[in-house]
């Protein structure tokens, strides 16, 4: 493993961490048993993973809890999110810290590391900095979590606009940030203000459906190619991206996908999220690889960096 600081939090965390949402949920999301999702989580620490990133949301919670019972606490860098509640326009100062006690109960432990706010829209922005932030602040000085971090909501906010804000703003210690080869939206709007003000960054959406799945990579292709977006050649065939593998190259698209975000200057951590045990090998040996060849990553950057909300999707009927 290789090891990183998380910006101004100067945690040591590996750089490449655990995603316990996504479609897989450390399997749970495909019907494994919560057995497995424990098993995940160990073989991922016995790699020398150390951050993993949960929500009250994703349903995993008391999976990571059971996983870490053992493990020394300070040996994990355990992050987490309080998301809005169905239906509210806007978070609540009484639910997010609702919401933070529970998690901490689900977990079983006296503090997480990171307390995120889950998917903040742009609409929201005014009010989570104005009342939810100081409500949390105190939280945080009470002991229950130690560092402030914020997510987007990536497929509703494809512009990347709260982030754009938040990254100015002074108490965000973490930003989760959607980073993919076809949606480079945060070299520009986000990694600029996070590197100047020391916020530590974790990508998410580095690979999600459209990368794992090369039937929804060659529909996206074709679509964005009769939008005139993307050049016609790469809605022909059924391997658009093939060209990223070759022997000095990737190994696979999702190989590609993985060392593309990993290398990108900004960002810190690259979330993976999986149920599979042979994709968590796989998915860290390629965070673990050197970039892609520079010709490569200078086509992408050709091809797709105008590209805006492309492979944003999210699991049907649940947050993230
Ligand atoms: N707004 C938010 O706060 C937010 C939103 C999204 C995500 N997140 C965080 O980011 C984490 C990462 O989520 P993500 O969905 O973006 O993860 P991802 O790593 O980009 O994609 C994971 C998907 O790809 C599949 N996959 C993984 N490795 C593969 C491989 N080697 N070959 C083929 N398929 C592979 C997984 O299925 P298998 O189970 O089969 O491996 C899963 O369906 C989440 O777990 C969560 O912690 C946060």
């Amino acid at each position: 493993m290789q090891y990183t600081t998380l910006g101004r939090t100067g945690l040591k965390v590996s750089v490449a961490g655990l995603g316990c949402g996504g479609f897989s949920r450390l399997g749970l999301g495909t019907g494994q048993s919560t057995e497995h999702a424990t098993g995940i989580i160990r073989q991922a620490l016995d790699l020398g993973v150390n951050l993993i990133d949960t929500a009250a949301a994703y349903g995993t919670e008391d999976v990571v809890g059971m996983a870490l019972r053992h493990v020394p606490r300070d040996s994990v860098v355990v992050c987490t999110k309080a998301s809005r509640s169905a239906g509210d326009a806007a978070f609540s100062v009484d639910k997010v810290i609702d919401s933070l006690d529970d998690s901490l109960k689900r977990l079983g432990l006296n503090y997480v590391d990171v307390f995120q706010l889950h998917a903040v829209p742009p609409t929201a922005y005014d009010h989570v900095r104005d009342a939810i932030v100081p409500a949390l602040l105190e939280q945080r000085d009470k002991g229950k979590f130690r560092f402030l971090g914020i997510t987007e909501t990536a497929p509703n906010d494809p512009e990347q606009k709260m982030l754009a804000r938040a990254a100015r703003d002074e108490f965000w210690d973490t930003a989760m940030v959607a980073f993919h080869l076809m949606h480079q939206v945060a070299r520009t709007k986000v990694f600029p203000h996070t590197i100047a003000n020391r916020i530590g960054t974790l990508m998410m959406f580095v690979v999600r459906g459209i990368f794992a799945r090369p039937a929804q990579l060659a529909a996206t292709m074709r679509h964005l190619a009769a939008a005139g977006q993307v050049p016609a050649w790469l809605a022909k065939g059924d391997d658009p991206l093939g060209f990223l593998v070759h022997p000095e190259g990737a190994s696979s698209v999702t190989d590609a996908a993985y060392r593309y975000a990993r290398h990108e200057p900004g960002v810190d951590v690259v979330l993976f999220g999986t149920g599979d045990a042979g994709h968590l090998r796989t998915n860290i040996a390629s965070i673990l690889k050197p970039p892609l060849p520079l010709a490569d990553r200078a086509k992408l950057q050709e091809l797709f960096s105008h590209l805006r909300g492309v492979g944003l999707d999210a699991p049907a009927a649940r947050a993230k």
